[in-house]
């Protein structure tokens, strides 16, 4: 393939990515933005593989891990539940990081290229620094968002003493091996510190993850999701490839931008997340349970017949859909319940968290999967204020974002975060398999309400229970 047809190519890879990016902001459009998005990719694949810089004896490197990478990533998809996505996303993002750190020592080693001068040099050098710095942070952080998402760590956030220091010296110490770094007249010489600030990037990833409370776990993801799209584009800079530089730049800042709608929605400070709970104010500091009131009281259970008869008695029923309505798989017979009522007269909306499951958007995905009508499907912020005129808020599998202790207790570790007000409806009913708490931990003060009914059991087949009433 000629220079200027991979230019092109380039040029037409890019396009389809900003229409993919705008394609997926809205689920209807989804679907299509995916497609623009898997085309894109394609033709930057193809024309960088074909294209002139690679050489006859590359291009069998390069089919060879595309062969393994690809059967790897499509055994990882077929096996991954949905409910395991987040992790497996997160896992992809420290691939990219890794891929990074790897790129800018390849490039550092490699004595092929001349600069005709030393500024163009230490240009190069800097990339490679940033490149591994912003690579090594993202891996190792990834790697631990990975852990806390899957259950293998801990959601507790670990809270070091003088944390605050420990970044503010380790960021000093970065910039100081930058400088002999640049200043080195050698690799060998280089090399020091360049695995010293590796080596503190690695840790620094470790401890700004490790130092967020579960409840801020999306936005951790979201901002790593960013950092990956910036250490792409640093690679692109250490291989002078255009399309790596835009695409990475893309996927950086739509991730910075969806890390601040993540915070606004959450109530909480964009720099206090990206320095790993920096600033101490946030709630997620606190240390989790830390002289929390605990719930008190007797919870009223219901049965699946006395949830049909109350939602077919309702005039105004709201859905809130959370984690335990993925893992169930529980979105078809939602479609269906929603149907019926719906028939009967009943309206029936939805009220989505922007945190509810466990990825951005996961509620939306599995009610655009069951074919749930778009437009009854709303946002907390549209819907919330609706709930006191509400006959029936029907939760299933949620807990955190209804949880009224993030309004009541200041001590709460989710003290602060917006939840969808469903005590406020004449009748809440919960529908879980014990009174266990959610993700973040935290008892709810909900199940106890007088106006709250506990439906127990699975939700899949709670909702086939309540469906069968309803269609007798
Ligand atoms: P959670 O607070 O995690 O609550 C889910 C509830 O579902 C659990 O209490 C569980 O109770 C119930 N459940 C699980 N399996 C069930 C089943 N088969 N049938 C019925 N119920 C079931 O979820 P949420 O309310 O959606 O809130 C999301 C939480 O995850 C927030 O804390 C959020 O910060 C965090 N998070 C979100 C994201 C994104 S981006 N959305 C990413 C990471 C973390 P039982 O065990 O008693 O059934």
């Amino acid at each position: 393939m000629t220079s200027s047809l991979a230019t092109v190519s380039y040029i037409g890879a890019t396009i389809l990515f900003i229409l993919s990016l705008g394609g997926l902001s809205n689920p209807e459009t989804a679907r299509r933005g995916n497609l623009f998005g898997i085309i894109g990719m394609t033709v930057a694949v193809l024309a960088t593989v074909l294209g002139p810089r690679v050489s006859s004896v590359g291009i069998s490197w390069i089919v060879a891990a595309l062969v393994v990478g690809g059967v790897v990533g499509l055994f990882a998809a077929k096996k991954v539940q949905m409910t395991q996505m987040p992790e497996l996303v997160a896992l992809m993002h420290s691939l990219v990081g890794l891929a990074a750190c790897l790129v800018g020592f390849a490039s550092y080693v490699d004595t092929s290229t001349v600069f005709p001068t030393p500024a163009e040099k230490a240009i190069h050098e800097v990339e490679i620094y940033v490149g591994i710095l912003i690579g090594a942070v993202t891996f190792s952080g990834s790697l631990i968002a990975f852990g806390k998402l899957s259950g293998k760590i801990g959601g507790k956030p670990l809270l070091l003493p003088a944390r605050h220091l420990l970044n503010l010296a380790g960021l000093l110490v970065v910039i100081w091996f930058g400088r002999e770094f640049l200043r080195a007249h050698d690799i060998q010489a280089g090399m020091t510190p360049l695995i010293v600030m590796t080596a503190i990037a690695l840790l620094f990833g470790v401890h700004m993850v490790m130092a967020i409370g579960g409840a801020d776990m999306p936005v951790v993801v979201s901002m790593l999701n960013s950092y990956s799209g910036w250490a792409a584009a640093a690679t692109g800079f250490m291989l002078g490839n255009d399309l790596l530089i835009v695409v990475g730049a893309l996927v950086g800042s739509s991730g910075a931008i969806l890390s601040y709608i993540m915070c606004r929605a959450m109530n909480r400070n964009f720099i206090s997340v990206i320095a790993g709970g920096f600033g101490g104010g946030a709630p997620a500091a606190k240390a989790a349970g830390a002289g929390v009131a605990q719930p008190q009281g007797e919870v009223v259970p219901v049965s699946a017949h006395e949830t049909a008869e109350l939602l077919r008695d309702a005039k105004n029923v709201i859905i809130v859909p959370g984690y335990g309505m993925a893992v169930a798989q529980a979105q078809h017979t939602v479609n269906d319940i929603t149907k019926v009522l719906r028939q009967k007269g009943v309206t029936v909306r939805f009220g989505i968290h922007p945190v509810a499951g466990r990825m951005p958007g996961h509620m939306n995905v599995l009610l655009a999967e069951a074919k749930v009508p778009y437009d009854i499907v709303l946002e907390m912020d549209e819907i919330n204020e609706d709930f006191p005129d509400t006959d029936v808020a029907i939760v299933i599998g949620a807990n955190d974002i209804v949880n009224p202790s993030a309004q009541d207790d200041p001590a709460s570790p989710i003290a602060g975060m917006p939840v969808l007000e469903v005590w406020k409806a004449r009748t809440s009913i919960v529908m879980k398999r014990s009174m266990a708490s959610g993700y973040a931990g935290v008892d709810n003060p909900l199940f106890y309400k007088d106006n709250n009914r506990m439906l127990f059991g699975d939700a899949k087949k709670m909702l086939d229970e309540v469906l069968t009433v309803l269609e007798a």
